[in-house]
Formats: C-alpha cells, sequence, structure tokens
C-alpha cells in the first residue's frame, strides 16, 4: 500500500463539454471524486493524499471559472467538516492560499483548525500551487539563513516537509505531464497514468492505479538483485 498518493485530478472540463453541460458541472462532479478517493484512501490506509486543486496557473482562467471553483472550494471546505474529523483526517495546504479570497481563506482556517488534532491520514491542497516557485522560495531563505544548500536542507524547507515520501502519482484524463506539480518530492515516485476523467475516478479506479503500483518494482537507482536481497534483510 503506497503511504503517500498524490493526484492531478484532470479532465473536469472536458468531461462536462463532452456531455453538452457547463464546465462548472465538470468540477462539481469532481468534487464528487475527491470525497470518494479520500474515503476510501482512508479505508484502505494511506497515510497522506495530496490533490492538486489549484496551480498558480489557473488563475488565468476566464474569471467565471476562477469564482466558480472558489465557491466549490469554499463550500467543499464548510461541507467537509464532520467527514473528515469523523474519520480523523487532518486537512492542510501547500501554495500561495493568500492568493485565495478572503471567504476561502477564512473556510480554510476553520477547516484547517477543527482537523488539527486528526492523525490517521493527511489530505494536502495544493491551492495556488507552483512548484518550482517553491522551490526558489526554499532556496532562497536557505540563502538568507545562511544555510548550506543540500538535498536535506531544501526537503526540510518545502512545505510537504512533514509529509512521507510520494509513493504514486495518479494523473487522470489521459494528459501525461507533471504540469509543475510537486517536482521535487515526486523524483522517486512511480507515476500512474489513466485515460478516466476526474469527475469518473472513483474507488474501482483508485484501487486499479494502487494493483499497478504494487506489480511495480520500485529500484531507487539499484539493480533487481540488489532490491531482492535487502527484502531478505
Ligand atoms: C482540472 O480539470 C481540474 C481543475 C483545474 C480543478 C480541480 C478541482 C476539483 C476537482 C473540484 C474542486 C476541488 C475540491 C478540493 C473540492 P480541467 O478543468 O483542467 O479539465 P480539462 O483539462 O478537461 O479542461
Amino acid at each position: 500500500m503506497p503511504a503517500h498518493i498524490a493526484i492531478i485530478m484532470d479532465g473536469n472540463g472536458r468531461f462536462a463539454e463532452g456531455k453538452g453541460l457547463p464546465r462548472l458541472e465538470g468540477h462539481k462532479l469532481g468534487a464528487q471524486s475527491v470525497q470518494s478517493v479520500t474515503r476510501e484512501c482512508r479505508r484502505l490506509g494511506v497515510k497522506a493524499l495530496t490533490l492538486y486543486a489549484f496551480s498558480a496557473q489557473n488563475w488565468s482562467r476566464p474569471a467565471a471559472e476562477v469564482a466558480g471553483l472558489m465557491e466549490l472550494l469554499e463550500s467543499y471546505l464548510v461541507g467537509e467538516r464532520e467527514e473528515l474529523t469523523g474519520n480523523d483526517i487532518r486537512l492542510q495546504t501547500i501554495g500561495q492560499t493568500e492568493m485565495l479570497p478572503d471567504s476561502v481563506q477564512e473556510a480554510l482556517a476553520e477547516t484547517k483548525r477543527l482537523t488539527e488534532h486528526c492523525r490517521s491520514m493527511t489530505l494536502t491542497l495544493a491551492l495556488s500551487y507552483d512548484s518550482r516557485q517553491e522551490i526558489a522560495n526554499a532556496a532562497q531563505k536557505l540563502a538568507m539563513s545562511g544555510t548550506k544548500v543540500t538535498q536535506a536542507s531544501l526537503s526540510q524547507m518545502l512545505s510537504t516537509a512533514t509529509l512521507p515520501p510520494v509513493d504514486l502519482m495518479i494523473r487522470t484524463s489521459g494528459e501525461q505531464r507533471i504540469s509543475n506539480f510537486l517536482l521535487w518530492e515526486l523524483a522517486y515516485s512511480e507515476l500512474y497514468f489513466t485515460e478516466t476523467p476526474w469527475p469518473e475516478f472513483r474507488e474501482a479506479d483508485l484501487l486499479t492505479a494502487i494493483e499497478s503500483y504494487g506489480a511495480r518494482e520500485r529500484r531507487f537507482g539499484m539493480t533487481s538483485a540488489q532490491i531482492e536481497n535487502e527484502g531478505k534483510k
């Protein structure tokens, strides 16, 4: 079982357009997939789930779509409080959340506060997130403090520092790109791409992705024989 799963939730817009619906309807169905997948990860014992909910580049979308996404996010943050606390899931965020509308920031702060004590799983939403910017900021902070820049010190400066390494990264809807998501953290992750659009990605699809992960050999640069010997120790 992967300890940490990260997901690029792609294809909401195309899914809706394909059905002759407004793009926002795709995002609404996508929010339902967020609920299903979060619940299933918790049931399976996954320790961390990180979702790419809004990239820094997504601010350039049409204003109505951005506003709709922000409303959806706010109602999700308020509506999921009981579900999160009831399942012992802590909510946290990465990204420039100070860019979000005040009402979303307030909803976020309250949901974080209410779930602060939860320990069974950490749900991280990447919001207004830009991975290259985050790495640059971390390097800048180290430089300013006079700390030597090493892999360890830089990792410690990232907002994902307390999370386990990402074991599995899933991207839905056919595109095979990383799109500025967790560039540092994905160094040794297994990548899984599926044609299924995010609004249709539910429990069974998650299990298929985890099965694919389970069938892979993670060598971290070593040989198969070395990995086998490690397992026997
Ligand atoms: C990508 O699909 C998805 C997004 C930019 C937003 C993701 C948002 C949600 C899943 C719902 C709200 C989030 C939460 C946490 C409740 P796209 O619009 O880029 O799809 P396309 O590539 O088909 O246009």
